[in-house]
């Protein structure tokens, strides 16, 4: 299973795990998380390379600590006098939200204030603050209403908040407080092993509760479940043997939005880790070029591929280079699921926020629509692009829909999505349909 949705799915699991003296070791290696995120690190990449020893448990703290930080920072204002140390502010965010957040709130209050004050103890850049520590944490107990702040009270990085108000005056507010909840985890059911119907009698036999999706949702991804709580894959029943995947509601669209047909000649053009290239190979009987630049990353393309027995044409290249590798091959139909913000999937991925830059969506704007221009001349005529982003900023989305409208030959765009808010569903996603002219 890809390792971002590792992290993200079993967080409610492996929290449960962790106590007493493990405790204080997993909020160590939690602040460490949070101290290679200040450093430009992803957690993704910080999970990568820490020890297993209480890896899941340290992952959950600092999952939560960052999706809180902005009420959390706000709120540790009233109860400090002067500025504290990045080290010391890690680990009273961990602490607070795990306190707080109703998904977290396992351990008695003294043993996690204990459990924190022990681990300022151990390291020498925090060392000198434990009683400090100590103090806020009580004081915080005492006045839990602290934390009742506002969102547009708390403390986000300014260009995310400063484009998010110019984006949706109207809604912004609502969009940052979905961004506190943790999101649901789905599955996909592989159609070409079984149906919907057998997979919901397999949980139901194995005791794992779902949630039934609206109407509206069930016809757009036919083969998503919700499942109430968050499951490790080694429970969900054959997993390993490709019966069903992990993919977001939203991300669950792109395949029934390209509507691929049997013999049809795809291009996904940059697939990894795989989730929408293997979803299109388990709706009709393509041919798929499955196009990435980064080795490392195209190696999970080929673990989701082998799990689920499918099979794809995978090259290892650059969209913005086709000659390179396409050898004058056109396509049915392209998926183009770009590299963009990932401002729509911060819940699953809440260090995005403290990742970008505002400086970033341009040049990002500057890359989809290079990579876009590109993709185009390999396309058949009346053939179909998917253009898609996990992104909720019409810079990534509608506006760039204007412009491929203005600037691609023989262009016409289809009706589909377009820009989905997060909500207590799905993901955030961009999807625009342009079609090549006959
Ligand atoms: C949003 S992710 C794709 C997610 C994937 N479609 C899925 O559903 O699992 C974007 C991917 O594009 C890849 N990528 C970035 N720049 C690229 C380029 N110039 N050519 C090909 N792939 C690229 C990234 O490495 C990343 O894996």
């Amino acid at each position: 299973m890809p390792k971002e949705n590792q992290a993200t799915h079993q967080q409610a699991q492996v929290v449960k795990q962790g106590t007493g003296s493990n405790l204080c070791e997993s909020i160590l290696l939690a602040a460490n998380f949070l101290d290679q995120v200040r450093e430009g690190s992803s957690l993704t990449e910080a999970l990568a390379n820490a020890p297993s020893e209480n890896r899941s448990a340290a992952q959950s703290l600092s999952f939560e600590a960052l999706r809180y930080k902005p009420k959390t920072t706000e709120a540790l204002k009233l109860f400090l006098s002067k500025a504290i140390d990045p080290e010391v502010e890690d680990l009273l965010l961990i602490a607070i939200s795990t306190l707080f957040s109703d998904s977290m709130n396992q351990y008695p209050a003294h043993t996690l204030v204990n459990e924190t004050v022990k681990a300022a103890q151990k390291s020498i850049r925090t060392r000198h603050a434990k009683g400090l520590i100590n103090a806020v944490l009580r004081r915080i107990i005492e006045n839990p209403n602290a934390l009742l702040i506002d969102v547009e009270n708390a403390q986000y990085p300014s260009w995310w908040v400063k484009n998010l108000k110019k984006s949706y005056p109207q809604n912004f507010k609502p969009i940052l407080e979905t961004y506190l909840k943790p999101a649901k985890m789905f599955l996909r059911v592989n159609a070409r092993r079984g149906t919907l119907e057998g997979y919901l009698k397999r949980l139901q036999q194995d005791n794992i509760e779902i949630l039934e999706i609206p109407l509206e949702w069930q016809k757009q991804a036919p083969y998503a479940i919700a499942l109430k709580n968050s499951t490790p894959v080694n429970k969900l029943p054959g997993f390993m043997d490709g019966d069903v995947s992990i993919q977001d509601l939203g991300a669950q669209m792109a395949a029934q939005l390209l509507e691929p047909k049997n013999s049809d000649v795809i291009l996904d053009a940059c697939a990894a880790p795989g989730g929408k290239a293997c979803h299109l190979l388990e709706a009709a009987d393509i041919q798929l070029d499955v196009l990435e630049i980064s080795p490392e990353r195209m190696k999970r393309v080929e673990e989701n591929l082998k799990r689920l027995q499918l099979k794809a044409n995978l090259i290892l290249g650059d969209a913005c280079n086709s000659s390179t590798w396409s050898q004058g091959k056109k396509y049915d139909a392209i998926l183009a699921d770009v590299p963009c913000s990932a401002t729509g999937i911060i819940r699953r991925h809440p260090d995005i926020l403290y990742l970008r830059r505002g400086s970033d969506i341009p040049e990002l704007q500057e890359l989809q629509r290079k990579m876009v221009s590109e993709l185009w001349q390999l396309l058949k005529p009346g053939g179909k692009m998917l253009y898609v982003t996990c992104s909720i900023l019409p810079q990534e989305g509608e506006n760039q829909c204007v412009w491929f409208l203005n600037n691609l030959k023989d262009v016409l765009r289809l009706d589909c999505a377009g820009q989905l808010l997060p909500n207590d569903w799905h993901d955030g996603f961009f999807y625009g349909i342009l079609q090549k002219k006959k």
